[in-house]
């Protein structure tokens, strides 16, 4: 538990340049699973700001994976994720685009776009490191309550609450899609490191319920509890309704 977002943000980036260095130390490209949303935009900044500054590693042959995507967005729609993480974060610390991928939202080929986006991480080698944020309703990436905890990347529709949430980005609550490709529970969970933010009141209840509820479907980032390493990185907010 931290003081505030700026901390959070700048132990998550703390987390994420450590990886990097040490794959590049080993002449190894680090893999990094990101997150959309607002939550990680402050880690996203502070890591643009040390790589704008010098003090950041070199990010040259690191692979990015997001964790979900938007489903029936016109072409170039700039709420999709794919866009989205290119804005906020990698362009600016020179990730080439090649490099960042997301599940593909494509409807010619959406049946077989979850077992195509499982077998692209498999082939980077898994993901080393990955940042989530939760939703109110507990759900992670979009896995909304009532996924099952082993499942892989697939479609799912989001709840009333998420396309509420969401509107803030698409104007208005119908403009928000009703579907998209996610993560599985079972793909986070394979990443070698999860680091959960979450900031504001908005979120206390959800971190409470996953941290110290029981590991259910009907919170979906409960799953993190049975994963050997988790960060869980709160501001005082997000944490006042821990126990
Ligand atoms: C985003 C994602 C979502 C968000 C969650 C919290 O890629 O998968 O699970 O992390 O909806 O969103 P914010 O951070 O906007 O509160």
């Amino acid at each position: 538990v931290l003081d505030d977002a700026a901390a959070v943000a700048a132990l998550a980036a703390d987390a994420i340049e450590a990886v990097v260095r040490r794959r590049a130390a080993d002449n190894t490209s680090a893999v990094l699973g990101l997150a959309t949303g607002s939550t990680p935009l402050a880690t996203y900044e502070e890591l643009i700001r040390r790589a704008q500054d010098g003090r950041g590693p070199s990010y040259a042959g690191v692979e990015t994976f997001n964790l979900d995507e938007y489903v029936g967005l016109p072409d170039g729609h700039e709420q999709a994720y794919l866009a989205t993480i290119r804005r906020e974060f990698t362009d600016a610390v020179g990730i080439p685009p090649e490099r960042v991928h997301g599940p593909d939202p494509t409807e010619a080929t959406l049946p077989d776009a979850g077992e195509r986006y499982e077998a692209a991480i498999e082939r980077a080698g898994g993901i080393d490191v990955q940042l989530l944020g939760i939703g109110s309703d507990g759900h992670l990436a979009f896995n909304e309550p009532g996924s099952s905890l082993a499942s892989l990347t697939r479609i799912k529709t989001l709840t009333a609450t998420t396309r509420r949430d969401n509107a803030r980005f698409f104007g208005s609550p119908d403009a928000v899609p009703h579907h998209v490709l996610t993560q599985g529970l079972g793909t986070i969970s394979r990443a070698g490191h999860l680091l959960l933010l979450a900031t504001g009141e908005g979120k206390a209840a959800a971190v409470a319920e996953a941290v110290e509820g029981p590991v259910s479907a009907s919170c979906p980032a409960s799953v993190l509890q049975h994963h050997r390493h988790v960060s869980v990185l709160l501001d005082e907010a997000a944490a006042s309704r821990l126990a």
